[in-house]
């Protein structure tokens, strides 16, 4: 911490009071897994749900937020630890704004994932593992890039030349490779249901 001499302030409306105004719970939906594992890809399904079931929620993804707030960061070790972490404080303010946030980053290291989790109350963050044998998201290369780190065009890329800690006790699991998009729609939808985050409707 650079900052002193802060102090940190509250007003008179906490989260429990927009979480009555908005009739939902602030929760962060943290997906993990390689690139091309199909983060944002289910990201999105489940936002467009939540917003037809009438929830308010948001999507961080990493590309996108790699165009503007994270845009002076590369993929290093360091700077994915940075990238996460500034994330992970956004999706606190969001998850304290009432907001259901969902974020689609790699976030390849456990110590960040974890520490992010750490952040917030018990219960708010759920993580959520999209998991994707490699050979899999390569074969797939939505993007190209596998191919391009593959020819070293690419440097520390994910998978291939730099690490991907799974999780170890993620709330959700989905295979990509066996599970259809639908199907993963509805696996996280049912667990937001029985664990009361939204309801059925
Ligand atoms: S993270 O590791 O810091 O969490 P993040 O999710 O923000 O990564 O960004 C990953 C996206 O950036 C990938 O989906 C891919 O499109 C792109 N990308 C570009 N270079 C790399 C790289 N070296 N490793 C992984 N992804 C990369």
């Amino acid at each position: 911490m650079k900052s002193s001499h802060i102090t940190w302030q509250t007003g008179e409306i906490d989260i429990h009071k927009r979480e009555k105004l908005l009739q939902q719970k602030g929760v962060c939906l943290w997906f993990t897994g390689l690139s091309g594992s199909g983060k944002t890809t289910i990201a999105r399904a489940v936002e467009k749900s939540l917003f037809e079931r009438g929830y308010h929620s948001y999507v961080l993804d990493g590309d996108n937020i790699r165009y503007g707030l994270n845009g002076d960061l590369g993929f290093s070790a360091e700077d994915r630890r940075e990238n996460i972490r500034r994330i992970g404080e956004v999706s606190k303010l969001f998850v304290d704004a009432g907001i259901i946030t969902l974020t689609a980053f790699i976030s390849p290291f456990r110590a960040d994932r974890d520490a992010i989790r750490h952040l917030m109350e018990s219960g708010r963050f759920i993580e959520i593992y999209v998991k994707c044998p490699m050979a899999v998201c390569e074969k797939r290369d939505v993007k190209g890039l596998y191919a391009k780190a593959r020819r070293n065009e690419i440097e520390e890329f994910t998978g291939i030349s730099s690490p991907y800690e799974a999780p170890e006790n993620a709330e959700i699991v989905i295979n990509t490779d066996s599970l259809s998009a639908e199907a993963s729609l509805t696996r996280i939808i049912d667990y937001l249901i029985k664990n009361h985050i939204i309801e059925e409707k």
